[in-house]
């Protein structure tokens, strides 16, 4: 279905680009749509949105305005915590596609852990959002390894990725060992630290060696472990097309585990004080 010149990532037979195209927060919103369609012109089939980023609307018109089909687009997008409750969940969804103007989803996400409201029920909503064709295939995002534990119980249905913050600043080992062990991919949020993985000295020495930029690097670095996605956000064309296009290099052991050492730092950014669940401890 994706083209042969950009990685996918397969979950049970169904693929998702590797590389995806991250839509939060767009500090000039009359660009998004332009930066969207660039996106897809440069290549991206992946493109990440949430109810929460408010971009679903330009997502919707920048695939409205491709003439690439529908069908070669993959979607997803997010329930936020506000939503936990089944019958929000299901008019969150609604929204959702209407605001987009798009049938089904790819791929729906659990945003947030909500412990307010019980996961059976937000995991049932989900589960219906699936049975109703309005999304292909679902998952869960920030979820720790108790609640990935309590998820994949609760779910009759296969959970496709847990989209958690992850880059060279983090260790995330046990959250991505137990998404291993119930063959859940990882979808990697903020996978350039918000730019900050980029100054770092090592990485540049990597860049510098293949002729690289630290973005392609640090990139790479991610999609080249098993079953890993990622979702940059790049805000002129030069960072898209260079986010993409990465299949021209590898790292080297050697290389690999040299900013494998940098996750000592253990750096987390998104770790809103209203939602975040006790994170696990590296
Ligand atoms: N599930 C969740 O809870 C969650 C949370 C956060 C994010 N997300 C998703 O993850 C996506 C990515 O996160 P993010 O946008 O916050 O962070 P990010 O992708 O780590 O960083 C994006 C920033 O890095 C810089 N950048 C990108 N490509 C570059 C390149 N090639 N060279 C140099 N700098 C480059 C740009 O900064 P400048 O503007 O300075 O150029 C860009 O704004 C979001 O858009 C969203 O879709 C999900």
């Amino acid at each position: 279905m994706f083209s042969e010149s950009f990685p996918t990532v397969s979950v049970r037979g169904v693929e998702i680009p590797s590389i995806g195209y991250g839509t939060m927060l767009f500090p000039e919103p009359e660009k998004a749509v332009s930066l969207i369609s660039q996106a897809i012109e440069s290549g991206y089939r992946h493109i990440d949105t949430a109810r929460k980023y408010g971009s679903e609307k330009w997502v919707g018109e920048a695939i409205r305005n491709t003439s690439i089909a529908r069908e070669e687009i993959w979607v997803t997008t997010k329930v936020t915590e506000e939503n936990a409750k089944a019958d929000d969940f299901a008019r969150s969804v609604d929204k959702s596609l209407k605001t987009m103007q798009l049938n089904y989803v790819d791929l729906l996400l659990i945003h947030w852990p909500q412990p307010k409201v019980p996961l059976s029920e937000t995991i049932g909503a989900l589960i219906k959002a699936k049975q109703e064709g309005l999304a292909k295939n679902i998952g869960i995002s920030n979820f720790t390894v108790e609640l990935i534990h309590k998820a994949v119980q609760l779910s009759s249905e296969q959970l496709f990725t847990n989209q958690i913050e992850y880059h060279p600043f983090i260790n995330q080992d046990k959250v991505l060992q137990t998404c291993r062990k119930f063959g859940i991919s990882v979808t990697c949020h903020v996978p350039l630290a918000r730019g900050e993985v980029l100054k770092s000295p090592q990485i540049k020495e990597i860049a510098k060696f293949h002729k690289k930029s630290p973005a392609q690097v640090t990139l790479k670095w991610l999609i080249q472990q098993k079953d890993i996605i990622v979702v940059p956000r790049g805000l002129s064309r030069g960072e898209i097309i260079e986010n993409i296009n990465l299949s021209d290099f590898s790292l080297s052991d050697e290389q690999m585990n040299m900013i494998s050492k940098l996750r000592n730092r253990n750096l987390r950014l998104v770790d809103p004080e209203v939602r975040r669940p006790v994170w696990d401890l590296p």
